[in-house]
């Protein structure tokens, strides 16, 4: 199969990351992957890994004193420091912020209304929130802009989350908590999956190597799988499943009382109740 060359990434100005982590590194590689050019990026991060040190070598401005006319050059400055580390990383990036800079926050938990307080009146906002697979391009985001978003923010705010994978827009943040339960979690509740089969697999008498090969390579398989596949996953679990087989047998179990539904209807109901209480 070609391997489809992402869209490239078209900036006018500059673009400010604070926070060059797992996150805001994985956001990094997909702008350079997208052919933005290092000079184009400025790198607030108190400990800068190699690659980020590389591209300084190429460009990149790395930790400078923002002068008067960073204000002037900002399209976007994306925080993607941890939400406990906001209250002293984000007030100094009122100097990066002129008139058409928009800030796109993914950090979790940091609604609109903290960095509206935080940052200069009237600044355009994005708050999204992406998933883990994000580290390897394959994230989904979901996105909440405020009333100062334009639509070139807003599009530039999609095109910069593209770059670790799939885009969604809600109008409503409150849906960001749900959002945050479903698939910003989501991903721990799909490794729990495959550690429970490589326990059950175990149980039925596999050596707990092999149980724990078959259970990886099932959920990543089925999850590439779904990933290409144009068919939604009651379909693709209806096709595996012939009446009074082996699968159907299981499936009378985990679609029972007490199973799969109800279990993870009960766990995300959990998550979206703490992602509410953790929001400020
Ligand atoms: N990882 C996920 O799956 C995930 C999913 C959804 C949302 N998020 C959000 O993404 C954000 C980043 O998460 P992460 O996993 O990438 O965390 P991380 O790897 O810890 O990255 C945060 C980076 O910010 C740096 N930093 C700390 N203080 C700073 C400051 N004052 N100015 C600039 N940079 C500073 C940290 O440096 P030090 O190491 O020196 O502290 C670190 O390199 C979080 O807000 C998180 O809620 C993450």
């Amino acid at each position: 199969m070609a391997v489809r060359k992402p869209h490239p990434l078209k900036i006018i100005g500059s673009l400010v990351l604070v926070g060059a982590g797992k996150m805001g590194g994985a956001m990094l590689d997909g702008w350079i992957a997208r052919g933005l050019v290092p000079k184009r990026i400025t790198i607030v991060e108190p400990q800068p890994g190699k690659a980020v040190k590389a591209l300084a070598r190429r460009g990149l401005k790395l930790n400078p004193k923002p002068g008067p006319k960073a204000k002037a050059d900002a399209a976007a400055i994306v925080i993607a420091v941890k939400p406990q580390t906001a209250p002293e990383a984000v007030p100094p990036l009122g100097l990066y912020i002129g008139k058409s800079t928009l800030v796109l926050s993914i950090m979790a938990g940091r609604t609109i209304g903290f960095l509206e307080k935080t940052l200069p009146p009237g600044t355009a906002i994005v708050r999204a929130m992406p998933n883990l697979p994000a580290s390897i391009g394959l994230g989904i985001s979901v996105a909440v802009a405020n009333a100062k978003v334009s639509a070139r923010q807003r599009k530039l705010a999609g095109d910069l989350l593209a770059a670790i994978g799939k885009v969604e827009w809600v109008g409503d943040e409150a849906l960001i908590d749900a959002v945050t339960a479903l698939s910003g979690s989501g991903p721990a509740y799909v490794f729990l999956l495959t550690e429970a089969m490589t326990k059950a697999g175990i149980a039925a008498g596999l050596p707990a190597e092999l149980a724990a090969r078959l259970a990886r390579e099932t959920v990543a398989g089925s999850g590439e799988l779904l990933h290409r596949s144009a068919l939604d996953a009651a379909t693709l679990r209806q096709n595996v499943t012939s009446p009074g087989g082996t699968t159907a047998a299981a499936l009378e179990v985990l679609m029972g009382p007490g199973g799969f539904n109800e279990i993870l209807t009960k766990a995300i109901a959990a998550a979206t109740k703490r992602s509410r209480e953790l929001a400020g």
